[in-house]
């Protein structure tokens, strides 16, 4: 039997709270920021911090309602301890110690990467109440290469097991999402701009812009977006001149930078699978909600005859609470729990660090 866990994570602009038990996601509340960002183009930290603190209550509230789970059942707290911002992450974790306290339940640090890596493992409540047994290590295809494409993260991971981590490659600037984001805004698109590129691209020609491939000669299996992102701007300058661009010319560079993008991740990820096996990939971030990446992406599998795993739905593709309180339940499982009078935030907590963890006992 695995008792429930309250989650929460605060690393970005999403407040979320979740209840889990095993894999099975109980309850998951994501309130959304995405509105007051928008005037600035991005996440601006302080806004993010202020309504982290107003919509925590709130959102825990919800999630053990909607779970119908009370304090007492609990078998622990769990938070983002890091990557993400620094301002954001410290209200849930302040946020998590005052409730791990109230209740007296352990609290378990999470890596918000990790909980990206393992949302392919979430499984929805069942419409009868059996227990939650957690896939067992062993059933597990291992190693696995989890790849991990977000606003913040691009990162190709071997997983050798829970918790046993080697980050094979990342991005030397910016992550994926975050060049569709600026590329987007470029093209006045709003924010964020990934899901309406992707909307875009499915009304324009994908050849219609032949944007460079980058990294080919690096030798690594990094990738980077910044010549990339140049190479757009200069495009669009001379695409504009005078006049604003039309409907069908935004539509084409959107389906040609999406392109871009994917063929720049798909060539590492092949340079990858050429070097090294693995008994599946799984594909986890906001980025992963794409269809044409998906779609690519299995079609580059095929001929290794290697199954692409994503999350069971959408919504765990984005930041959201329901991964990090999965996570927590293998950690728990482990032993690992935090010692809240030294765990502070990581803003920067690379996967490569996860056994050097700083407030883990
Ligand atoms: O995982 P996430 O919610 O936050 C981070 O941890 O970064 O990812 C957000 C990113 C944004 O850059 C957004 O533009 C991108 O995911 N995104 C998409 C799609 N949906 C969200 N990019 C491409 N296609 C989509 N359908
Ligand atoms: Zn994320």
């Amino acid at each position: 039997m695995h008792p429930p866990i309250l989650a929460i994570d605060t690393s970005c602009d999403e407040t979320a709270v979740a209840v889990t038990q095993g894999n099975l996601i109980l309850s998951n509340v994501v309130a959304s920021q995405v509105e007051l960002h928008k005037p600035y183009g991005g996440v601006f930290p302080t806004v993010a911090k202020l309504a982290h603190r107003e919509n925590l209550p709130a959102a825990s509230k919800l999630a053990l309602k909607r779970a119908g789970i009370t304090p007492s059942e609990l078998a622990a707290v769990a938070v983002t301890q890091g990557p993400g911002l620094a301002p954001a992450l410290e209200v849930g974790i302040e946020f998590a110690k005052q409730l791990a306290k109230e209740w007296d339940k352990p609290l378990i640090a999470v890596n918000h990467v990790e909980g990206h890596l393992l949302s392919v493992l979430a499984r929805p409540r069942p419409k009868t109440s059996l227990p939650a047994t957690p896939e067992m290590e062993a059933e597990l295809p291992f190693p696995i290469l989890g790849v991990i494409v977000s606003g913040k993260h691009n990162d190709f991971v071997r997983i050798n097991g829970l918790g046993q981590y080697q980050l094979l490659g990342s991005t030397i600037d910016d992550a994926a999402g975050e060049a569709l984001d600026k590329v987007g805004r470029m093209l006045d698109l709003g924010y964020p701009a990934g899901p309406v590129i992707e909307e875009f691209a499915k009304r324009g020609n994908a050849r219609a812009i032949e944007f460079p491939l980058p990294m080919t000669t690096s030798g690594d299996f990094n990738v980077s977006f910044s010549g990339m992102k140049t190479f757009a701007r200069n495009k669009i300058e001379a695409l504009s001149g005078e006049a604003s661009l039309s409907s069908q010319t935004i539509y084409d560079f959107c389906a040609s930078f999406q392109r871009a993008v994917i063929r720049a991740i798909l060539y590492k990820l092949n340079k990858i699978l050429q070097t090294e096996s693995f008994g599946e990939v799984w594909l986890g971030g906001g980025v992963a909600a794409n269809t044409a990446l998906r779609s690519e992406l299995r079609a580059m599998l095929k001929p290794y005859g290697l199954k692409l795993k994503v999350p069971y739905t959408k919504k765990l593709c984005g930041d959201n609470a329901a991964m990090i309180g999965i996570v927590a339940g293998y950690k728990l499982h482990r032993g690992e729990v935090a010692n809240p009078s030294d765990l502070d935030r990581r803003p920067r907590w690379n996967l490569n660090e996860l056994s050097a963890v700083a407030g883990t006992e």
